[in-house]
């Protein structure tokens, strides 16, 4: 299984086809695009936060926690996703949440990543937008500076709540307006509709906004469509259930629209029975631009190291397969052309030296 594109970058580069070692994924460089902040809150620190902020949680121990985190479905993961940030109430509880996400950037050589955060599930139990946002943005500029690390903030509408309820928040969003990079659509899919939140998405945009949405997690190609055509994503988040229509395929082969694909959650969350059978590759083969992410690393049992390792343990991963995935997460973010370069430079770099 060889991609049908590889970019002009890698040739020369010796020993493409061997298969990918842990070691060289390990310190592959690479940029995150599909990661939720309250999806990164591990059972310790919700353990921790939910006794000191005297929220009670239906769990006795650390243990406890993770033992619950057996799931049949997207609905059943976000019921335990929401319970679990409820215990969020300081500025300093988002930094913390933030900064030791980073440190996992650190360990796993994510240079870059474009963040997102839910405020809606915070400020629906009266934390004040600014608590969420201005804890996040802190913890974003001591990465830059204590790590080097390049980030950028997504923030994405609960669609199981109201279109009204997305404006207002994005109402509330306007005076951090050039802090966040871009809007989007996460929680359950099945019954909301990207058409429900069209009006939001349009002032959005005119806001200045970019655009995101998750679609065809576990909606229908229709919903990828409306993505596309109604609220005008950049990039779609998920979007594993393309394969199902072939006119999609062959639209976002021809515009190279990219989908954040998520492996491990989407084996956690039953979209894919095994690792196996997931379509990361085939879509890649059709000449789609992929890349992969962790959604919510600590529900679904990894990083983003941790998700290229489960690929390798399940596919044959060459180092080409590998360095297309790492350029097109690159390549697929909302920082300017000359950063690109500097990290597909980096990236170059790493598989020319590599031994
Ligand atoms: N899908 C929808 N909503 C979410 C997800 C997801 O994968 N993760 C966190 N919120
Ligand atoms: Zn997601």
């Amino acid at each position: 299984m060889i991609p049908s594109v590889i970019p002009a970058d890698f040739s020369g580069v010796p020993k493409l086809t061997e298969l990918a070692s842990r070691e060289f994924l390990a310190g592959l460089p690479k940029a995150e695009l599909h990661m939720h902040l309250d999806g990164a809150l591990s059972p310790a620190m919700m353990f921790a936060l939910g006794q000191r902020n005297q929220v009670s949680l239906p769990y006795s121990s650390v243990e406890e926690i993770e033992a619950a985190y057996q799931f049949t479905n997207l609905q059943s993961f976000l019921d335990l996703l929401y319970q679990g940030a409820s215990v969020l109430k300081r500025e300093q509880d988002f930094y913390d949440l933030t900064r030791d996400y980073f440190l996992k950037c650190k360990a796993d050589n994510v240079l870059h990543t474009e963040l997102s955060f839910d405020p809606q599930s915070h400020t629906e139990r009266g934390i004040p937008f600014a608590t969420v946002i201005n804890g996040i943005l802190r913890a974003m500029d001591d990465a830059k500076k204590d790590w080097g690390i390049s980030s950028k903030l997504v923030m994405d509408f609960l669609r199981h709540l109201s279109a009204d309820s997305a404006m207002k928040t994005l109402e509330e969003s306007l005076p951090w307006k050039d802090k966040i990079i871009a809007v989007g659509l996460d929680s359950s899919e099945l019954g909301h509709p990207p058409s429900k939140f069209t009006e939001v998405f349009a002032r959005a945009r005119a806001e200045g906004y970019r655009i995101v949405a998750h679609a065809g997690e576990e909606g229908p190609p229709s919903y990828i469509w409306e993505a596309i055509d109604l609220l005008k994503v950049e990039r779609i988040d998920h979007g594993v259930r393309s394969d199902e229509d072939p006119k999609l395929m062959e639209y976002l082969r021809e515009t190279q629209i990219p989908l954040t694909v998520c492996p491990l959650s989407n084996v956690r969350l039953c979209v894919f029975d095994k690792m196996a059978d997931h379509n990361l590759f085939a879509l890649m083969d059709a000449g789609l631009r992929v890349m992969i992410n962790s959604d919510d690393p600590t529900y679904f049992g990894g990083y983003l190291n941790d998700n290229y390792f489960a690929l390798a343990d399940a596919f044959p991963l060459t180092r080409e397969q590998a360095l297309l995935l790492a350029h097109n997460s690159f390549t697929s973010s909302f920082i300017s052309d000359a950063e690109k370069q500097e990290f597909i430079d980096q990236l170059k770099n790493y598989a020319k030296n590599f031994h």
